[in-house]
């Protein structure tokens, strides 16, 4: 039995970022990172607000469309490297918020893959055929982790994100196949260096501006091209697909030249390749589902879609998924 994405949602905060609000507070250019990212602007979340209301926002969208209750939920997983707390799960949160009272719920924390990894792990559960309905979100308040002091890094991210209800398959279509890779020996490119066991909140580590995300941006950026292309291109050759079988790639959205390298390794034509980045820039674990939100209506069932993402873990993978449903 597949598991098959059902229903989409997605959210990103009214309050929009510009290239030139940054100019005010870094050394840089909207030409230069137009020119380097793809980026025009990206969202910010209120204070006060958290990655559990983007995610509860998103899910409420799902219930809507599909007219079901909350209580129907049998589990809901969060990607995310923005949680609410280090503990409780925002899993947790999220279920309170929106009622799934017969809910359990646990977050996954492998950043930009955050989403792909979480795919992965629900579709068991429907696989299974221990749950029914199972809600996976994708969410980052990038904003929170972010050194707007730090030019190389407060360009790239935004806040958003978005879920997917998964259910069992009534058809061949649903999650076909998926390859996801880790290595922790890229952790240093990219990562948040305190706040964990290792190094817990002390006035040095403020002082030192280490509860913020750290990138080195040029090996980081080595490393996403050749590896998301690589394991694209490898999901396709073992599910015997061309560029011409492909319907959509939905890469994780961290850079125009990224996705471009991924698109090409694949012989995909331009108007398959789909891109949001301009307005949200880099939400982590949230760009793949609001892609889903963003193109849903492009989707028609059956379309085969190959997924992509390359993110701090390191971590990455493809997941290739035949749609399952003609949007309304
Ligand atoms: O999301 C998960 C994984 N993350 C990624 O996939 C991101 C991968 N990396 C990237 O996308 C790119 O490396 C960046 C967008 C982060 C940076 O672009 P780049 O073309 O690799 O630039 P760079 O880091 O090599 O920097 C080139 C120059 C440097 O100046 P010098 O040393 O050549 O004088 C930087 O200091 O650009 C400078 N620079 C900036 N200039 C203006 C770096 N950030 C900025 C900025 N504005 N915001």
């Amino acid at each position: 039995m597949r598991a098959a994405i059902t229903a989409v949602g997605g959210y990103v905060p009214e309050k929009i970022v510009t290239n030139k609000d940054l100019e005010k507070l870094v050394d840089t250019s909207d030409e230069w990172i137009q020119s380097r990212t793809g980026i025009k602007e990206r969202r910010m979340m209120p204070d006060g607000s958290a990655t559990s209301d983007i995610c509860a926002e998103a899910v409420s969208q799902i219930l809507a469309k599909r007219k079901i209750s909350a209580e129907e939920i049998d589990l809901i997983i969060v990607a995310t490297v923005t949680p609410d707390h280090v503990f409780p799960a925002t899993a947790n949160v999220v279920s309170d918020k929106i009622g799934a009272t017969n809910s359990w719920g646990f977050d996954i924390s492998a950043a930009c893959s955050g989403f792909l990894f979480a795919l992965e792990t629900g579709s068991k559960f429907i696989e299974s055929g221990k749950h029914k309905k199972v809600i996976v979100c994708g969410a980052d308040k990038m904003s929170a982790i972010t050194n707007y002091q730090d030019r190389n890094t407060c360009v790239i991210f935004g806040d958003g994100g978005g879920a997917v209800l998964l259910e069992p398959s009534i058809d061949e279509n649903g999650i076909v196949d998926s390859i996801l890779k880790s290595d922790g020996s890229g952790k240093e490119f990219l990562h948040q260096k305190a706040g964990g066991s290792l190094y817990p909140p002390t006035h040095e580590t403020i002082n030192a501006r280490e509860h913020y995300v750290h990138q080195e941006g040029k090996t980081v950026f080595k490393f996403a091209v050749t590896n998301m292309a690589e394991v694209s291109r490898a999901i396709m050759d073992r599910n015997n697909l061309t560029g011409d079988d492909v319907d959509y790639l939905c890469a994780h959205q961290a850079n125009l030249r990224i996705i471009d390298a991924t698109a090409r390794r694949m012989e995909l034509a331009d108007h398959k390749v789909l891109i949001n980045i301009a307005h949200y820039g880099n939400t982590t674990a949230g760009t793949i589902p609001l892609l889903f939100s963003d193109f849903e209506k492009k989707f028609k069932k059956g379309d085969n879609i190959v997924l992509a993402a390359f993110g701090g873990g390191f971590t990455w993978g493809s997941i290739y998924l035949k749609w399952a449903y003609d949007s309304l």
